[in-house]
């Protein structure tokens, strides 16, 4: 059975554009689509691939004085809207309400080997400088189901690499996103077998 998605960025959109490249190629043995794109930015990159793929594209940034669960009530009417029945957190930057039908269907990838380096104030570069100030030796990245902590609910699939002497954290990045792009299909895989 085909799966669809619905792919929720705040940024580069990296991840968008490997998943929506897999899910185009038979050979990738990912039985999915993409159904929406959900930003909470306008402007962002993950906005300008998703166009490419011509894929449906929303833009829900949250107001000011809106609750996490009011934000979230919009945003999982766009993603029923789309019959989506996966949702991924691919560089989604803002807090989460899941609804109860959605419970155990909303998958995080984030940039470290969790529970190490999780939670708030814990992304993107940040997340790879904490690591190299530590003086950690291996590191990784994590895919993982949302529940209603930061960066808590259970693992689904991890994967690592070195930490070298003398690292940046733009190299360490870099060399764990090689992971990433490996390791979010490869959960997908996994969680759709189950
Ligand atoms: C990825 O490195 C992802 O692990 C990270 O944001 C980046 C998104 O890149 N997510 C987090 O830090 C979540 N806490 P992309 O927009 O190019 O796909």
């Amino acid at each position: 059975m085909s799966h669809r998605l619905a792919v929720l960025v705040s940024g580069t959109g990296r991840h968008l554009e490997n998943l929506a490249e897999l899910s185009r190629d038979p050979a990738a043995d990912l039985d999915a689509e993409i159904g929406v794109v959900i930003s909470n930015r306008p402007g962002v990159g993950a906005l300008d691939r998703a166009a490419r793929f011509e894929l449906r594209a929303e833009v829900l940034e949250g107001a000011e004085a809106e609750s996490d669960e009011t934000y979230g009530r919009r945003v999982f009417e766009v993603i029923r809207d789309a019959e989506a029945d996966t949702v991924v957190l691919a560089g989604f930057l803002k807090k989460l309400w899941i609804p109860e039908d959605f419970a155990g269907r909303v998958i995080n990838i984030h940039p470290s080997l969790l529970p190490a380096f999780g939670g708030k104030g814990y992304y993107g570069m940040r997340v790879h400088r904490a690591v190299l100030e530590r003086g950690c030796q291996v590191t990784g990245c994590t895919v993982h189901l949302v529940d209603d902590v930061y960066d808590n609910g259970p693992i689904l699939h991890q994967r690592w690499c070195e930490v070298h002497p003398g690292d940046s954290a733009e190299a360490l990045a870099a060399r764990v996103f090689e992971e990433e792009l490996l390791a979010l299909p490869e959960a997908l895989r996994r969680f759709w077998r189950r």
